[in-house]
C-alpha cells in the first residue's frame, strides 16, 4: 500500500482505533500503518497522543538498581532470579560489603553484577532506632547513574525483595515520554504508613522509575540533598525529598505494589486495579500466595502464568452464572472467587480483607487506601476460592485451570459452588496498545455452554461497546 500517510490519516485514523479493538490479529496491519506514519512525525504524535518514540520503549532502555546487603543477598537473590533475565537486562545490585568468594561466584551468571556501595560515613543519620543504611540505599540511585550506561530511557530502583514483571514495567513506562522528567511509583496501601512517611513519596519496596534526564540531574544533586535530611527514616523519603526540591512530584502507577500488610495477600491479588502488574514486595512477610506451597514456589508458580500472558496476570473479570445464580470473579493466572449468590459488580470489585495490618495495635493501622469487603470469619460463608493450578498457551489463546486448593469442612448442597471441581478459563493473550493503556477498560466473561456443575468453563473476551457487566435480570425478578 503506497498511499500517502496523509491519506491514511484522514481516511482511516478514527477507524484505525476501532480496528485495534476489534481484532488483535490485525495487529500486524495496524503496526504497518503506524510505521508508515514515521515519515510524518506530527501524524504519529496525533495518533499516539504523546511522545512518538515511547511506543518502542523496550527492556533494553531500562537500567535497574537493586539495593541489598551482603547478609540478605544470599536469600533474597532467589527472588531476583525469578525476574532477572541476564542476557536481556542491564543493571546492578549494590551491597554494603563484598560477598565471600564462594557465594559471589556460585550463581553470578544468573544475577545482576554486584557492586559495593561507596562509604557514606560522612553523612549524618539521626532517626532514632533507624538504619543508617538508608543513606547508602538512597545513593544507589546516583551510583547506578554513575555507571554511564548508554541508550537509557529509564532507571528503575527496587529492594532485593521487590519482584518485577518486566514486560509490564516496560508497557507501563512506554505510556510516558522518557525525555520529560518523571518519577513514577506508588504509595503504600496502608493509610498510616503514608500518613507517617508521606503521601507524596514513592515507596521504595514497590520500586520506582525515574526518567533519564531527571535521574541525571538527581544524581548530580543527591549528596547535597542528603545533608538536609538526616532526620528522615528511609532511603525513599530522601529520594522523594530531593525530587521535591527539584520540583518533581510522584506520578502514581497502581501496578507497583509496596504490599504493606501481613497475613494472606489474597484480597489484594484477587481485586487488582485495571493496570498491568508491575511489582510485588514483602513476600517473605506474608503467607504464601498459593496454599500448600512455600512463598518462593508460590511466586514461581505465579510467574509461570505471567510468562504466558504477562499483561493479563491478575486482571479481574466478573461474570454471572444464571443457572445457579453464582457470581464469578476471575483474577487471571492467580485465583477465582465464586460467590453462591449474585453480587453487584462494585461490591465484587472491593478487596476482600484477607490480610492484616503491617503493624498492630492502633485502629488506624487497619485502614487501607482502597475499598474493602468483609472476609467472613466463617470460611463456609465466604466465596469459594479456586487457585490457579496450571496454564497453557495454544497460538495466542490461553487456557488456565483453577482448582480448590484449600478444602474447608463445609456442606456442599446441590447448586453450591463447592461442588465445582475445576474451572477452565479461556482467553486471548492480552496485547494492550498505548490507547488501551491510557484508557483501561475491563474485559467481560461468559460462562460457556460447555460447562457442567463440576467443570465450569469461562471465556474472557472484550466487552461490546455498550455492554454492562451486571447481575442477570432473572435474579432481580425472583426476589
Ligand atoms: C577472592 O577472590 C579474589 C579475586 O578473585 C582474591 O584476590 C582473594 O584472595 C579471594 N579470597 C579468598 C578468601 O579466597
Ligand atoms: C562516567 O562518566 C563520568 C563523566 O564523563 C566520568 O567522570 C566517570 O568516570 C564515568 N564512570 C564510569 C564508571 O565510567
Ligand atoms: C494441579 O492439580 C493436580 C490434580 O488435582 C494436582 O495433582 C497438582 O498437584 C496440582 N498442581 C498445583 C501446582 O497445584
Ligand atoms: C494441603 O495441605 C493440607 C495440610 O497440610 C492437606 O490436608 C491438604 O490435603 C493439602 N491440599 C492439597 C490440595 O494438597
Ligand atoms: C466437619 O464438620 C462436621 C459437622 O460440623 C463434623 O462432624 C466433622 O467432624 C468435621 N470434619 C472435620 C475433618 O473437621
Amino acid at each position: 500500500m503506497k498511499a500517502s500517510p496523509l491519506f491514511f490519516k484522514t481516511q482511516f485514523s478514527s477507524r484505525l482505533i476501532n480496528l485495534i479493538f476489534i481484532s488483535s490479529s490485525l495487529g500486524l496491519i495496524v503496526y504497518l500503518l503506524f510505521s508508515s506514519f514515521s515519515l510524518l512525525p506530527n501524524t504519529r504524535i496525533l495518533l499516539l497522543g504523546g511522545d512518538p518514540f515511547s511506543s518502542s520503549t523496550s527492556l533494553d532502555h531500562i537500567v535497574f538498581g537493586i539495593a541489598s546487603n551482603a547478609k540478605s543477598w544470599p536469600k533474597r537473590k532467589e527472588y531476583v532470579k525469578m525476574w532477572w533475565k541476564p542476557d536481556r537486562m542491564r543493571g546492578c545490585v549494590f551491597l554494603d560489603v563484598p560477598l565471600d568468594n564462594k557465594t559471589a561466584s556460585y550463581d553470578a551468571s544468573l544475577l545482576p553484577p554486584v557492586y559495593i556501595s561507596d562509604d557514606t560515613s560522612r553523612f549524618r543519620y539521626t532517626w532514632r532506632g533507624g538504619l543508617r543504611s538508608a543513606i547508602r540505599v538512597a545513593r544507589v540511585v546516583s551510583e547506578t547513574v554513575a555507571l554511564n550506561h548508554s541508550n537509557v530511557r529509564w532507571f528503575v530502583f527496587g529492594d532485593d525483595d521487590t519482584v518485577f514483571f518486566p514486560e509490564n514495567l516496560v508497557k507501563t513506562l512506554s505510556k510516558y515520554d522518557h525525555e520529560l522528567r518523571y518519577f513514577i511509583g506508588s504509595s503504600s496501601e496502608s493509610f498510616i504508613q503514608n500518613r507517617f512517611f508521606s503521601f507524596s513519596m514513592a515507596f521504595g519496596g514497590a520500586g520506582f522509575a525515574i526518567s533519564y534526564p531527571l535521574a541525571k540531574t538527581l544524581a548530580k544533586v543527591l549528596d547535597s540533598c542528603l545533608e538536609r535530611y538526616p532526620h528522615l527514616y528511609g532511603s525513599d523519603g530522601r529520594i522523594s525529598s530531593c525530587l521535591a526540591e527539584l520540583g518533581v512530584g510522584i506520578t502514581r502507577e497502581p501496578g507497583f505494589h509496596q504490599m504493606d500488610m501481613t497475613g494472606d495477600p489474597f484480597g489484594v491479588l484477587a481485586a487488582h486495579p485495571m493496570s498491568p502488574l508491575v511489582s510485588l514486595h514483602h513476600t517473605d512477610y506474608m503467607e504464601p500466595m498459593f496454599p500448600n506451597m512455600t512463598s518462593r514456589d508460590s511466586m514461581r508458580h505465579l510467574y509461570k502464568a505471567a510468562e504466558l500472558d504477562p499483561q493479563r496476570i491478575l486482571q479481574q473479570t466478573v461474570c454471572y452464572d444464571r443457572w445457579f445464580s453464582w457470581t464469578i470473579s476471575v483474577s487471571w493466572g492467580y485465583a477465582i472467587e465464586v460467590f453462591g449468590t449474585h453480587v453487584l459488580l462494585p461490591d465484587v470489585l472491593r478487596v476482600p480483607a484477607t490480610f492484616q495490618p503491617w503493624k498492630k495495635g492502633n485502629v488506624l493501622n487497619s485502614l487501607f487506601s482502597f475499598d474493602m469487603r468483609e472476609h467472613n470469619k466463617d470460611p463456609c460463608r465466604r466465596p469459594v476460592v479456586f487457585h490457579m493450578n496450571k496454564t497453557f498457551l495454544e497460538g495466542d489463546q490461553t487456557t488456565s485451570i483453577y482448582r480448590m486448593m484449600k478444602r474447608e469442612n463445609c456442606t456442599a448442597d446441590l447448586g453450591s459452588p463447592r461442588r465445582i471441581r475445576m474451572i477452565k478459563v479461556h482467553a486471548q493473550k492480552l496485547t494492550l496498545n498505548l490507547k488501551q493503556l491510557q484508557a483501561p477498560k475491563r474485559q467481560c466473561c461468559d460462562v460457556l455452554p460447555t460447562s457442567r456443575q463440576e467443570t465450569l468453563e469461562i471465556g474472557i473476551r472484550e466487552c461490546h461497546e455498550d455492554e454492562l457487566i451486571h447481575m442477570p435480570r432473572l435474579y432481580l425478578e425472583s426476589t
